[in-house]
């Protein structure tokens, strides 16, 4: 069964705001970080044995493309460029395959420009 976890619930953090004025959020609101590179917004997400797994992140972001790494425990696994959405209500989900351990991981993206993240919805696994 799908898992998600919103970004504005504990234990997922925002390094920057919680906010829910553009229409099609789930949940009660979003992440909107700061813009700044390493701020970043954490989920955590639990898996029955070790291996791959693909989550789904939904975003919107109004403006050019915003890069990110895709740190998982601590150790960074992958790159993610959050292309533009069109407009901060307009919502899209992109996909990351990472390695998970058994039981609980830290799954945070990381912005690489003072840009930031864009807003964050939920992540899905
Ligand atoms: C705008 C928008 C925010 C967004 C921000 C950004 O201020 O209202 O929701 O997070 O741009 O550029 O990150
Ligand atoms: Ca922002």
């Amino acid at each position: 069964a799908l898992s998600r976890s919103e970004a504005e619930a504990s234990p997922a953090t925002c390094d920057g705001t919680i906010d829910s004025n553009y229409a099609g959020f789930s949940g009660t609101g979003f992440c909107n970080g700061d813009n700044a590179i390493g701020a970043a917004a954490q989920f955590v997400v639990n898996a029955t044995g070790a291996g791959s797994v693909t989550l789904s992140v939904r975003f919107a972001n109004g403006t050019t493309a915003r890069p990110a790494d895709v740190v998982v425990n601590g150790l960074k696994v992958q790159s993610a460029t959050f292309e533009s959405t069109g407009a901060w209500s307009t919502w899209s989900s992109k996909t990351v395959a990472v390695p998970l351990n058994a039981g609980s991981n830290t799954v945070r993206f990381n912005p690489t420009t003072a840009s930031g993240l864009p807003n964050i919805d939920y992540l899905d696994m």
